[in-house]
């Protein structure tokens, strides 16, 4: 027999989860597909909304139906035998197949539609701008092929602009996602992907690799800056510098700029006109990035210094412990910082705790 104090208790606590979950729900953050800010992801979460509150109304019918005919046949204490039964209505049989019918074509149509304008393979016209995406464990490799930049983990658009992202991994399969700006798609070996989409509004989108990629994956994260037409040449403008990395100024920083051949930096690692490694992220300008370690941390001089004295403690990467002193990390700091930015400001952060 049906224990009905301890249904209760069950169904109650199941009310209360269903509505604490719900409510931790938002359509606000920096990583949600709900937050949209570009054309891309305003299609994607419409047909989202159009085929969740066809749902909604779809369950609210058939719960209610539910809900009535129970309360309405219930059994009675005066009933001593079944009531009629009945088999088989053509009418009814024939109404609650028409309309699931009409529900999914209105939900196919627009489905098709957005699958097939995402899907579209985009021949890059001169007014595009074309991105490499690569996808490394664990960071992102973006090179610019129009415009001869190469950068990593921070994506500076121009807003209003298509961009055409070709998707290529290194070593394992990825997944770019910027939940603001569009869908995800995977990046995978020896197979070229492509993503496009446009920022319509200035800002700072957050982006995560979505495809599980090994120890790394939850901290393989991105930037996209959607700037203004202005703001974007500004920054292409800082790459075509002739003295872009000026380390002549200060003893510290000219330390740091022997330091990054000497420990070996250099061989992993690009700077434009210094150094051409490739295993590891492009640091050209570095000093102009946000964050460190693909997104992880703020780029400040105590956070490169936490990253440099033990990467392995911030996040699973593959950047070897180089077992540096404080005074090189010092240096190194100073350096990284200087690049494409101000020396003083640079150098005056570091060592402070
Ligand atoms: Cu790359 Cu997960």
């Amino acid at each position: 027999m049906l224990n009905l104090r301890w249904f209760r208790w069950r169904l109650g606590g199941a009310l209360l989860l269903s509505a604490a979950l719900l409510s931790s729900c938002s359509f606000e953050g920096p990583q949600s597909a709900f937050d949209v800010a570009g054309p891309i992801a305003r299609q994607q979460k419409e047909l989202f909304m159009l085929t969740f509150w066809l749902a909604m109304g779809i369950l609210a019918v058939v719960a209610g139906i539910l809900i009535y005919s129970m309360w309405r046949f219930r059994a009675r204490r005066s009933d001593h035998e079944l009531p009629p039964q009945t088999h088989g209505n053509s009418l009814l049989e024939v109404i609650w197949t028409v309309i699931p019918v009409i529900i999914l074509i209105i939900i196919l149509v627009p489905t098709v539609i957005v699958i097939f304008e995402t899907e579209s393979y985009v021949e890059a016209e001169e007014e595009d701008l074309v991105v490499n995406v690569i996808g490394h464990q664990w960071w992102w490799s973006f090179e610019y092929p129009q415009l001869g930049i190469v950068t990593a983990n921070e994506l500076h658009i121009p807003e209003d602009t298509q961009v055409i992202f070709n998707l290529k991994s290194a070593d394992v399969l990825h997944s770019f996602w910027a939940p603001s700006l569009a869908g995800k798609r995977d990046l995978i070996p020896n197979q070229n992907n492509q993503l496009w989409f446009v920022g319509a509004e200035p800002g700072i989108y957050f982006g995560q690799c979505a495809e599980l990629c090994l120890d790394g994956h939850a901290y393989m994260k991105f930037r996209v800056m959607v700037e203004t037409e202005d703001k974007f040449n500004k920054w292409v403008a800082t790459f075509k510098q002739e003295e872009v990395q000026n380390t002549a100024e200060n003893p510290l920083v000219q330390q740091g700029s022997v330091l990054f051949q000497r420990k070996g930096c250099a061989g992993c690692h690009a700077i434009q006109g210094v150094a051409t490694g490739d295993v590891g992220p492009n640091l050209t300008n570095f000093g102009l990035r946000n964050t460190v370690a693909a997104g992880v941390l703020k780029n400040t001089p105590e956070n490169l210094a936490t990253w440099l004295r033990d990467p392995a403690a911030v996040k699973p990467n593959l950047m070897p412990d180089l077992g540096l002193s404080e005074d090189e990390i010092d240096a190194l700091v100073a350096y990284l910082l200087s690049l494409g930015a101000d020396t003083e400001q640079a150098v005056a952060g570091v060592g402070h705790e």
